[in-house]
């Protein structure tokens, strides 16, 4: 039986970052459902659309593949229609994208099995809004991990400043502000804890200080 650790919560809390080292840690595979997220987001873009052409998005999904691949690095990568898009998805216009077309049933069941698949021969760390509560229910462990919207603004904000992206402070706070509404209001799966969910809030802290204490909750519970 492989073992499932489900990592929720809001942009910016360090989930990614500190999931990717737990799980390099760990021997785990790491699953960044983001990431799929945001190539929907991508490829309704690339077609023209916006957030508010929801049919149209629907309409689009029997003509698209996404999957999941891990690189010679062991690191994930993501694939629309065999193209590694990894690098593309992760502009603020695809952030906002990816939160419009999350709020879609069709895309949330359209990504779900593969999601699920993940899970079924290997030991993961998946992270995500909707993993302890939707995706792997079952988890063993299940951590909803927070921080601040300032804290998690700034951490984003020298995120991209450091691939060399002109952004402004000021619009990643509003982006992350809007992004926690839209993900914790939406009728489905919306962005909360699940009830058996571990609270961490890593506010204020450095990358190792909570990658520690995740690590230590994790094999306390394994
Ligand atoms: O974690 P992220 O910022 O890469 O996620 C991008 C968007 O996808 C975010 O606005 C919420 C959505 N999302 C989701 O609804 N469910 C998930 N399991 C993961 C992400």
């Amino acid at each position: 039986m492989s073992i499932a650790i489900a990592i929720d919560g809001p942009a910016g809390a360090g989930k990614s970052t500190i999931a990717r080292l737990a799980a390099k840690e760990l021997g785990f595979i790491y699953v960044d459902t983001g990431a799929l997220y945001r190539t929907i987001g991508l490829a309704a873009t690339r077609r023209g659309l916006t957030a508010d052409d929801q049919a149209a998005v629907i309409a689009m999904l029997p003509s698209i593949k996404v999957e999941l691949a891990f690189n010679e690095k062991q690191e994930q990568i993501v694939l629309l229609d065999d193209e590694d898009v990894s690098g593309l998805i992760r502009t603020p216009e695809i952030s906002m994208m990816a939160s419009a077309v999350s709020a879609i049933p069709e895309v949330r069941a359209f990504l779900l099995d593969l999601q699920r698949n993940m899970a079924h021969t290997d030991n993961v760390i998946m992270d995500g809004r909707d993993i302890g509560t939707v995706v792997l229910p079952d988890a063993k462990i299940k951590i909803f991990l927070s921080a601040s919207p300032e804290c998690r603004a700034r951490r984003r904000y020298d995120e991209l400043i450091e691939k060399g992206m002109d952004v402004k402070y000021e619009d990643i706070l509003s982006d992350v502000i809007a992004r926690d509404y839209a993900d914790s209001h939406r009728e489905i799966a919306p962005l909360m804890p699940a009830a058996d969910a571990i609270m961490v809030d890593t506010s204020g802290e450095d990358l190792e200080t909570s990658v520690n204490k995740l690590l230590q909750i994790m094999r306390d519970h394994i």
